[in-house]
């Protein structure tokens, strides 16, 4: 089964207070992106990998991120992730008509370990149409209205923080993406896929595939590298 990955790497990265785009960030001299993508190919699993990165970062990516293998792409991204994913989305196809499989990957989960890649696609080769890897939660979380107040606290032992890589049979994430235009509030894909009420899986997720988004995070990261480099 030929098993694309789709990097959505085109965000500002604000929380994350840094001079350049979170993806070209280095984490010990290499920046998230690259580690990612490098990330993706190594577990194995992955046929090719499509970027999207910010529009004027297209031609600078594209020398650091060939370079990790001929089967990597980079198209331009946009304005939020749902339509980065679309850009992605859209040159997969066209580069390869016979993907079977879609990983969605945040740019920013750049630690993540190779055995969650590859349950999430032996799940999906197995038949599963939508596939996400997941983690208990270790605190409790309190829904609120617009004021502020607490309106309701659901049963944490029910809830699972999601993690990437997100894995679609192809024409199930073709079809989620189909009238999508950018706006969407949706924060990951398995959203759209369930919106078609399509059901979503779950295989176990990692702390290491933790997102890179604020300082403290980065930190940590480069901590993680200096024990596992
Ligand atoms: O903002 P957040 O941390 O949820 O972003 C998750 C991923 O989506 C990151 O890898 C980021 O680069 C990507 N993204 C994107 N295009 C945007 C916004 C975010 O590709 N416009």
């Amino acid at each position: 089964m030929t098993v694309i990955a789709l990097v959505p790497a085109a965000g500002a990265g604000t929380r994350l207070a840094a001079a350049q785009p979170k993806a070209f960030v280095e984490l010990a001299g290499v920046p998230l992106v690259v580690r990612a993508v490098r990330g993706l190919l190594e577990s194995g699993v992955v046929d090719a990998v499509v970027v999207a990165v910010p529009a004027e970062a297209v031609s600078t990516s594209s020398a650091l991120l060939t370079g990790l293998g001929k089967s990597v792409a980079v198209v331009a991204g946009g304005a939020d992730r749902t339509a980065s994913v679309r850009c992605a989305l859209a040159e997969a196809v066209r580069l390869h008509g016979d993907a079977e499989v879609f990983l969605v990957h945040d740019a920013a989960r750049v630690l993540v370990p190779s055995e969650v890649v590859r349950s999430v696609v032996d799940a999906v080769r197995g038949g599963r149409a939508a596939v996400v890897p997941v983690l208990p939660l270790a605190d409790t979380v309190k829904e609120l209205d617009a004021d502020g107040r607490v309106v309701a606290t659901p049963d944490r032992a029910t809830l699972r923080a999601v993690q990437t890589p997100q894995g679609f049979a192809a024409d199930v994430l073709v079809r989620a993406y189909e009238g999508v235009d950018g706006g969407s509030p949706v924060t990951d894909d398995a959203g759209l896929v369930e919106a078609l009420g399509v059901t979503v899986h779950t295989v176990a997720g990692h702390q290491l595939a933790f997102k890179v988004t604020t300082a403290l995070d980065l930190a940590m990261a480069e901590l993680l590298l200096e024990e596992r480099p």
